[in-house]
């Protein structure tokens, strides 16, 4: 048995659904999976309803995730074709624009309105987009143009990551993210997976998956994109896209790394130092995620803590379990059990203050 340490771990993409959603997940069953999958930090998005777009919808979820969490959380605005994000701007993660279709209903799809986004949007937290293929090409664009700092959520395809790649060599503000369901998976796990192995960006080819690993030294972030829905809606006439991923990321990757795809320092890298310097996250040395190297097992095996209680990678067997989570010095989580109490995470970036005179 090799237990080692690892410094606070997180996960800048997650959707925990609340308010709106809270069938699927909350603030305190999200952040259950988010520590028994070694993560003490998520970062959540803003498609819930309301969505997060004012900063009186961004202060009534601080507030229920201030009373709820468990792990430490950080909020993301959503861009609408309006400016109301704007004020919300100091106490936000970042700004999230969907350029792609996906769940919910924070679509920008008019070019003027995403130059007047780039044009508006003060930070300090990075324009974080879901945009494939021209929509990306545009962004990076944008980015250049109005100097903004760019962060590309979930890289899935070859082209992508390759776009990214040319635009860093150039010298562009772009970070990046990719999920493990992007680098576990493919197309031809669809058969097997029907619409739980449905997600925006979709699955890609085995090529595609095989030029993520390749540009590793690209990529800044792994991220979930955890965006739990439950069996039912997933076996339903419109299956919803998105699948669950905080219990299941570490163990992948410390698999991989085992395999010896990837290091150690590669998941701390991805996990914990480029987090925290994209999005302004403070850390804390009494914050750590205990894992056993060794431990051997099957993932979906063993009961699950999000809501939706399935994985898209059932069956697989994996090297490498969190055994212990400390959040600042407190054993929060120990053997597959949370032991923090609802409202030991804390709310980043002062979200939780009154948003009268935001920019004060
Ligand atoms: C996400 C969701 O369900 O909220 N779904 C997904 O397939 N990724 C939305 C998103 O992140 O785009
Ligand atoms: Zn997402």
């Amino acid at each position: 048995m090799t237990r080692i340490r690892l410094p606070g771990l997180i996960d800048v993409h997650v959707h925990l659904r609340e308010p709106g959603f809270t069938h699927k997940e909350d603030f305190l069953s999200g952040t259950q999976a988010a520590l028994a999958g070694g993560i003490v930090t998520v970062l959540d998005m803003p498609n819930t309803s309301p969505p997060t777009i004012t900063p009186e919808a961004l202060l009534a979820k601080a507030r229920l995730a201030a009373a709820k969490a468990v792990s430490d959380v950080g909020l993301f605005v959503g861009a609408t074709d309006t400016d109301g994000y704007v004020p919300c701007a100091p106490r936000a993660a970042g700004l999230k624009v969907y350029v792609n279709e996906t769940f919910g209903s924070l679509r920008i799809d008019s070019l003027p309105t995403l130059m007047r986004i780039f044009r508006q949007w003060p930070g300090p937290g990075p324009i974080t987009v879901h945009a494939e293929g021209i929509a990306l090409a545009a962004c990076l664009t944008l980015t250049r143009l109005y100097d903004q700092r760019l962060h590309v959520c979930h890289v899935a395809h070859a082209a992508d990551i390759r776009l990214i790649a040319q635009a860093k060599a150039k010298g562009a503000q772009v970070t990046c993210e990719v999920t493990p369901h992007h680098l576990f998976l493919t197309q031809e796990d669809l058969p097997r997976l029907g619409p739980l192995g449905d997600m925006r960006p979709r699955l890609g080819t085995s090529a595609d998956r095989d030029a993520l690993w390749e540009h590793l030294d690209i990529i800044d972030c792994f991220a979930t994109d955890h965006a739990p829905h439950t069996l039912e809606e997933k076996r339903g006439e419109s299956p919803p896209p998105g699948v669950p991923g905080l219990e299941t990321m570490l163990p992948l990757l410390l698999t991989a790394a085992h395999e010896g795809r990837l290091t150690l320092d590669g998941i701390v890298e991805r996990l914990h130092h480029n987090p925290a310097r994209i999005f302004g996250i403070p850390l804390d040395p009494e914050t750590w995620t205990e894992v056993d190297l060794d431990a051997r097992y099957t993932l979906g095996d063993s009961p699950l803590h999000t809501r939706c209680g399935w994985t898209p990678f059932a069956g697989m067997s994996v090297t490498g379990r969190v055994t212990r989570v400390a959040l600042r010095n407190e054993i929060v989580f120990q053997d597959g059990v949370v032991l923090a109490q609802p409202g030991t995470g804390r709310v980043l970036f002062g979200a939780t203050e009154a948003t009268a005179n935001p920019t004060g």
